[in-house]
């Protein structure tokens, strides 16, 4: 019998190519989604329950009916900016949430899960690339919200016996190869579907933020991975807890890749210019950010697919291209 694997956020970016890979590899993903952010189109392969990880008893009742395996939870805010502006909202729904999901696999004795991290718990690295013993330090009550999951997955590890791998993604881009799933944020934020979208007739350019940084061309440089190979990683972390008490794993290619670079490279694969202008720097964003990902390929035998970013820009951009003709 396949089992069932509850992905909180399953309606998500990220959390949707999660989806289509568990049930290529026979699992049975059941998506737990308030649809704030996510769309009830993304959730093709398994049902769909509209719920808020605020709502134990709608939690608990999800438990009842499907008997999950494991969780594998991204249901969080991801807006630095906001956080910094907002921490209670971000404490509320990425950390007490958290802790209620907590309690409700520990009713159900559900052992299991994989959690939705960042990078932005380094914060400033002091040293590159990134590997998972540098000093945490974030700096943005999203980062520490993050940090902070992952000590509480320690501590209730330790304490109860629940099993987990923290998967610290580094910047999430591209789009499901077959087009059966993309990015789609509102608001968007990110710098490919932004770049991308100012190859569009009409549209208003990419403000770049920052062209004194102390990087090769000046502007941010950041290690791009393939969001189908964060979805895979998924799946070898959930594999891993079958034999392992707790794992914590950078995801990223290893390669950075400057803001220029990205549109050198869409120009290249769109043949479009990419129109765009100089603004000022973005509080909080680092001059670089590269991943050591060496543990999670040594540990889970993850080997990402798409590391060239021609193929996570090509993805993106046909994603992008047939969602707004949908659109139009
Ligand atoms: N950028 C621009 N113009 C834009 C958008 C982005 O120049 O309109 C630049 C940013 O300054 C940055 C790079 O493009 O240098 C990438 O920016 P993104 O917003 O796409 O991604 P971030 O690196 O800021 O954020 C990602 C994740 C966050 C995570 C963070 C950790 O999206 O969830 O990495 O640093 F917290």
């Amino acid at each position: 019998m396949a089992k069932h694997i509850l992905v909180t956020g399953g309606a998500g970016y990220i959390g949707s190519h999660t989806c289509k890979a568990l049930r290529e590899a026979g699992y049975d993903p059941v998506a737990y989604d308030n649809l704030m952010y996510g769309h009830e189109w993304a959730v093709q392969w398994g049902p769909l329950i509209q719920g808020d990880l605020a709502d134990k008893d709608a939690l608990s009742r999800c438990f009842a009916e499907y008997a999950p395996e494991a969780v594998i939870h991204f249901a969080a805010f991801a807006y630095v900016g906001e956080s910094v502006d907002n921490p209670s909202k971000y404490y509320a729904n990425n950390v007490a949430c958290t802790l209620n999901l907590l309690d409700v696999m520990r009713e159900h004795e559900c052992k299991k899960i994989v959690f939705s991290s960042t990078c932005a718990v380094y914060g400033a690295p002091e040293s590159l690339p990134l590997a998972e013993s540098h000093p945490c330090n974030p700096i943005s009550p999203y980062g520490r919200s993050k940090q902070f999951v992952e000590q509480i997955l320690a501590d209730y590890g330790a304490a109860y016996g629940l099993r987990h791998s923290a998967l610290r993604y580094f910047n999430a881009a591209g789009a499901d190869p077959s087009g059966d799933v993309g990015e789609v944020h509102d608001p968007e934020t990110h710098l490919i579907p932004l770049a991308l979208r100012a190859c569009l007739p009409d549209a208003s350019p990419l403000k770049i933020f920052g062209m004194d940084w102390d990087t090769p061309d000046g502007t941010c440089v950041r290690d791009y991975i393939h969001v189908s190979d964060l979805a895979e990683a998924h799946l070898v972390a959930l594999r891993y807890l079958e034999t392992h008490r707790s794992g914590t794993f950078n995801l990223g290619n290893g390669d950075g890749h400057s803001v220029m670079d990205i549109i050198d490279a869409i120009e290249e694969v769109t043949g479009r210019q990419v129109n765009h202008i100089e603004g000022p720097r973005r509080a909080g964003d680092p001059a670089r950010l590269v991943a050591d990902a060496s543990l999670a390929r040594q540990h889970l035998g993850w080997i990402p697919q798409y590391p060239d970013m021609t193929d996570i820009i090509r993805h993106a951009w046909e994603w992008m291209k047939q969602h707004e003709e949908a659109d139009a």
